[in-house]
Formats: structure tokens, C-alpha cells, sequence
């Protein structure tokens, strides 16, 4: 093992997780929604001011069951970035649905909302933004699109937990908004996710699809005096072991976000001057949105120079990684998708990012180290 070598990600303790595991499985309740897993749910539910949170096994999970309550169908339109990850659009081709691919906007990297209004149809049943980096879309147009079509929006808000667009926790906009806690992620436990539900109408079947179809939420509670098989649902329900983790980080969720807001601006007050005399693009976050500090990206001049700045890296023991290969351009996407769409910035950017080292305990020294070699690089 090279211990020199500076990881893209690591996962961070927060202080308690040993613990509550232990208080897991000692409690002789590790299968789910045991205790842990409601203390997430009603922090989560506090924090966001959301009336229904489920923890659920991914947010992959969360969601399918979003596409599942929404009651996608085949011969559905989804309005979704190009430039996501594979789950935001594979949760509803998974019910048939035809992903209508939205570029985004060359500054923030987000769905570009003055494109939407070109992209609905009479088949549209869900606009999909997911806010990328964790700094928010542009809610307030996407919310009108939404009202004036009657069309659901679900968050894929798997970067932004915590951030606010306007003042207003992402999250807390669409019908339903889903959260990771993916090893990635600035809060996790492992492998997680969340379902948030801001529309009371879908909490009830929210919880069935949760429990295989079945309304086993309501036998637990002592409503009814025993449960059945009522709709269509899978096993989303996360181990309270996991959920025991995740405890722990979300207690610790502030200063979490502090030291994650302090490895952003450092990598940006260092690199400033250096991106702007070498026409590399750092993030842009507009002044209406507080941002989640989840993630540290450049846009580099070229592909060649992208791949080269990786190798780079790489001989000086740190690794750097790029995403996301456009959707619309993948096998599934020229598949399912609608292909008349242009997504030009998409793929000009998919070309040129790069994601810089970003975990809660990288220190100064190890900053200062990634700062001196990425300067370094021959641009
Ligand atoms: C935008 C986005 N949506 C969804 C996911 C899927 O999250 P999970 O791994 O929790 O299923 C990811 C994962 O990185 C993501 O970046």
C-alpha cells in the first residue's frame, strides 16, 4: 500500500457510528425500521420540515418507488438531464418511460430550465433536475413549468442534502425528492438512500411499495391486526444497522458540512488565480444558492488535456476522476430515449470535467499537496 497516495474518496468517521452499530445489533433488531432507522427518518423529517421520509436501501431505490408512485407507464415522457448519473433516468425506463434528454447550462452544470417549456409533450409525467454539485436548479422556473402542466417534479437531490436554492432546502420543492448515502456522499453509510415525500397524498402507498406491497407499516404501528399483499412494491428497506451508521453522520451532519465547506474554498481561493490565467472553468455557484460542498470540479481547455491532467495526477499519487458520460449518447439512452434532442454542452462538458480529491478528512498538507500538483500541471 502506497501510503502516500491521496484517494478520490475515503470514507469519514463522524465519531459514533462503532457505537450505535453496537447499540444495533446488541438491541437484537438489525432487519428494518427498528429504532435507528425512525431517529433518521424524523431527523431527516425535521431538518427538511418534510412531512414523509423513508430510509431506503439506495437512492437508486428511492427513486424507482418515486417512478412507481407517480404510476410511469410505457409510452411516458421523463424530462431529465443528459448529464446524470445512470439511476435518475433508469428508475423510470424501468417502467417503460421515454427519457426526453434536457441539456444544461454551461455555469452551474444544472438542466437548463429555458429549454424545458421545448421538451414537454401531452406525454410528459415528470420533470426529473437533479442538482448537480448540490447547487440548485432553477426551482422557480422549473415550478412553473410544473403547475401551469400539472406535471410532478421529483428531485434526484442525491449531491445537495442541506442546500438551499432562494433560501429553501433543496429537497423540499418536488413532489418527492430522493437522497444518497452512498459511500460518496457527504453524509453515508455505505450504500443508502432516502425517499422524501412533500405531497401527504403518496405517504400511505409510499410505505407499501417500501414493504414488498404489502401494508406491514400499518400492522407494525397497531392499526390494523395483520397485513397483506395490497399493491406492486420491492424490499427498499435498509438494515437498521445501516441506518445505526447513518445516525451517527446525520447528528454530526453540521460540522460535517463545515469541513467540507472548508476543503471547497480552499481548493478555490487556491486555485483562483491559477484557472483564470490558464482558461480553466472552477465551479460557479450563483449568489441565490447555498451550496451543499459536495463535490470540487474543474472544466479544463480539451478532452486531451482532461485525460492528460488524470495522468498527471496520477504519477504524483493522486486521484482524480471524471463523469458522467452523457445518457443520451449511451447504448440504453439511443435505446429508450427521445434522440432529436441536441445536448451540446453535455457533451462539451462530459469532455472536460474533472473531479478533484474531496472527503471530510483531507488535511491542509494533503490540500496544499493536490494544490502544488495541479498548478504544476503544462497547460
Ligand atoms: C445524481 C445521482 N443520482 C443518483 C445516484 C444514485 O445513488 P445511489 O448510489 O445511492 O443509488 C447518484 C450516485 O452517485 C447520483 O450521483
Amino acid at each position: 500500500m502506497n501510503l502516500n497516495h491521496l484517494p478520490f474518496n475515503k470514507p469519514c468517521l463522524a465519531g459514533r457510528e462503532l457505537e450505535y452499530v453496537a447499540q444495533s445489533i446488541k438491541s437484537g433488531w438489525i432487519s428494518g425500521d427498528g429504532a435507528f432507522t425512525k431517529k433518521c427518518q424524523s431527523l431527516l423529517a425535521q431538518r427538511l420540515a418534510a412531512p414523509g421520509v423513508l430510509l431506503t436501501t439506495s437512492c437508486t431505490h428511492a427513486l424507482e418507488m418515486a417512478a412507481i408512485l407517480l404510476n410511469i407507464k410505457p409510452g411516458d415522457e421523463i424530462i431529465t438531464p443528459s448529464f446524470t448519473f445512470v439511476s435518475t433516468v433508469n428508475a423510470f425506463v424501468l417502467r417503460g418511460a421515454k427519457p426526453v434528454f434536457c441539456d444544461i447550462r454551461p455555469d452551474t452544470l444544472n438542466m437548463d430550465e429555458a429549454r424545458i417549456g421545448t421538451l414537454i409533450s401531452p406525454r410528459t409525467r415528470a420533470i426529473v433536475p437533479v442538482h448537480y454539485a448540490g447547487v440548485g436548479c432553477e426551482m422557480d422556473v422549473i415550478l412553473n413549468h410544473s403547475k401551469q402542466h400539472g406535471i410532478p417534479v421529483v428531485e434526484d437531490n442525491a449531491h445537495g442534502l442541506f442546500a438551499r436554492y432562494r433560501g429553501r432546502l433543496l429537497g423540499t420543492f418536488g413532489q418527492l425528492s430522493t437522497q444518497s448515502f452512498h459511500e460518496t456522499k457527504n453524509i453515508s453509510c455505505g450504500e443508502g438512500g432516502a425517499l422524501i415525500i412533500n405531497d401527504h397524498a403518496l405517504i400511505e402507498r409510499a410505505e407499501i411499495l417500501r414493504e414488498k406491497g404489502t401494508n406491514r407499516s400499518r400492522f407494525f404501528r397497531g392499526q390494523i391486526d395483520k397485513y397483506t399483499w395490497v399493491d406492486v412494491g420491492s424490499s427498499y428497506v435498509p438494515s437498521d444497522m445501516l441506518a445505526a451508521f447513518l445516525l451517527a453522520q446525520l447528528e454530526a451532519a453540521d460540522q460535517i458540512q463545515t469541513r467540507r465547506r472548508t476543503v471547497w474554498e480552499y481548493y478555490y481561493q487556491h486555485l483562483q488565480d491559477w484557472a483564470a490565467s490558464c482558461k480553466v472553468r472552477l465551479p460557479v455557484v450563483p449568489p441565490h444558492c447555498d451550496q451543499a460542498y459536495h463535490m470540487f470540479y474543474m472544466l479544463l481547455p480539451s478532452l486531451e488535456k482532461r485525460q492528460a491532467f488524470i495522468v498527471h495526477l496520477k504519477a504524483r499519487s493522486i486521484s482524480s476522476v471524471f463523469h458522467y458520460v452523457p445518457l443520451h449518447l449511451s447504448p440504453m439512452g439511443l435505446q429508450t430515449g427521445e434522440t432529436s434532442n441536441l445536448c451540446p454542452v453535455t457533451e462539451d462538458v462530459s469532455n472536460r470535467l474533472v473531479r478533484l480529491p474531496f472527503y471530510n478528512d483531507l488535511t491542509e498538507a494533503e490540500l496544499e499537496r493536490i494544490v502544488m500538483a495541479v498548478k504544476d500541471f503544462a497547460l
